[in-house]
């Protein structure tokens, strides 16, 4: 199991994982300028480091109850169980700051992302949302 510290963005983070994105031409690029001062009271993105290097990000949107989140995973780290930590470090602070529910958006075509929300205990829509195509990941946290 790799050792993960998950620690807010900063620029110098935020520039290294645009280059590990950018290098997998992952679609949701933004400046890691403009990515900075989108932080907020109500997003906040951690950015999951191992020996000094970032591997993985999680994107949090907060509304009333809920945290929204995304995850992501450098290639290279893929397979070696840091999705599923970062779930399951998302679903404790969660559930320590008082939300009650963890929605993620899955694309249908996306098997990975699907599996590691089941095993990470959600519970996946069978269709997908007539708004945006996504299927939508659930995990109540007050009956956890
Ligand atoms: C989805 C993603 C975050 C998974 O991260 P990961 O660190 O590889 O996941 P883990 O190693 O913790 O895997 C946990 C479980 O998820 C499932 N899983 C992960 N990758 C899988 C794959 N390629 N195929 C099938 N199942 C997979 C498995 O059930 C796995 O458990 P197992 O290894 O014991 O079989 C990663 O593939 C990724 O970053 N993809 C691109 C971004 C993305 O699609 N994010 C999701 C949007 S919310």
């Amino acid at each position: 199991m790799i050792s993960i510290e998950w620690i807010p963005l900063n620029l110098k983070l935020a520039e290294e994982m645009h280059g590990l994105k950018r290098a997998e031409d992952f679609l949701d690029l933004i400046d890691p300028a403009l990515y900075l001062q989108l932080q907020s009271a109500l997003r906040k993105t951690l950015v999951g480091v191992n020996a000094e290097s970032p591997v993985a990000e999680l994107d949090c949107e907060f509304h009333e109850g809920s945290v929204w989140f995304s995850v992501w995973v450098a290639p290279n780290y893929r397979r070696k169980g840091i999705g599923l930590e970062a779930m399951q470090y998302l679903r404790r602070w969660a559930k320590q700051e008082g939300y009650t529910r963890l929605v993620g958006a899955v694309e249908p075509i996306n098997t990975p992302s699907r599996r590691l929300m089941e095993k990470a205990g959600f519970t996946v829509s069978a269709k997908p949302d007539e708004d945006d195509g996504m299927l939508r990941a659930d995990l109540d946290l007050t009956a956890q």
